[in-house]
């Protein structure tokens, strides 16, 4: 985008951006990864598909969390989509630990194909290896080239909406 068009864009205030995003419910997932035996994970709603045709996904991940470089530098990485008996875990891998390794204390982690943890009682699970990343202001867009997928449908999701974990609850029809 050149300097002329981006000086043309009149910005919202970042408080009415935060609220309008809290009415946007998103599904609560794990990102880990492992470089060189040292695991990290985040948990993150900034999970989307980018296209099917090769199999590709994106990840937003602040770039001051300490979780970003270790996945910029794993070069792979794992989307674990959580399961509504996931709220522990995902109160876990989003509050400050002494090591990172500790958020992997429950949950029976397994090593991945690309060596990332995964997370066996996820709904889904993304093994990705990087294809790029872009950085965007406080985050870095991570690209990933989905290499594996285990899915477990028995449950229904995790949800976060406007500060709070809910379920699904399917509407008839
Ligand atoms: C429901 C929920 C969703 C979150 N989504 C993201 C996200 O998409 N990207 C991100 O960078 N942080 C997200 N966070 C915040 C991180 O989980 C949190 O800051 C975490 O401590 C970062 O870990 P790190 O310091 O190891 O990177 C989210 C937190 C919660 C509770």
């Amino acid at each position: 985008m050149s300097q002329d068009h981006a000086a043309e864009i009149n910005y919202t205030d970042t408080q009415a951006f935060k609220r309008g995003m809290r009415q946007l419910t998103g599904a609560v997932c794990i990102i880990t990864a492992d470089h060189a035996g040292a695991r990290a994970g985040l948990t993150a709603t900034a999970v989307c598909s980018v296209c099917a045709e090769p199999p590709r996904l994106l990840v937003g991940i602040n770039r001051a969390g300490r979780s970003y470089a270790l996945v910029r530098d794993a070069g792979a990485f794992c989307v674990n989509v959580l399961a509504e008996d996931g709220l522990a875990l995902a109160q876990r891998f989003a509050m400050p630990v002494e090591g990172l390794d500790e958020r992997f204390a429950t949950g029976g982690w397994e090593a991945g194909v690309t060596g990332s943890p995964v997370l066996p009682g996820a709904l889904a699970a993304f093994e990705c290896r990087v294809h790029d990343i872009v950085e965007v202001g406080t985050h870095g867009m991570v690209i990933g080239d989905v290499v594996a997928v285990r899915t477990n449908e028995a449950i229904g999701p995790l949800l976060y909406m406007n500060g709070q974990f809910g379920s699904l609850m399917p509407l008839a029809g």
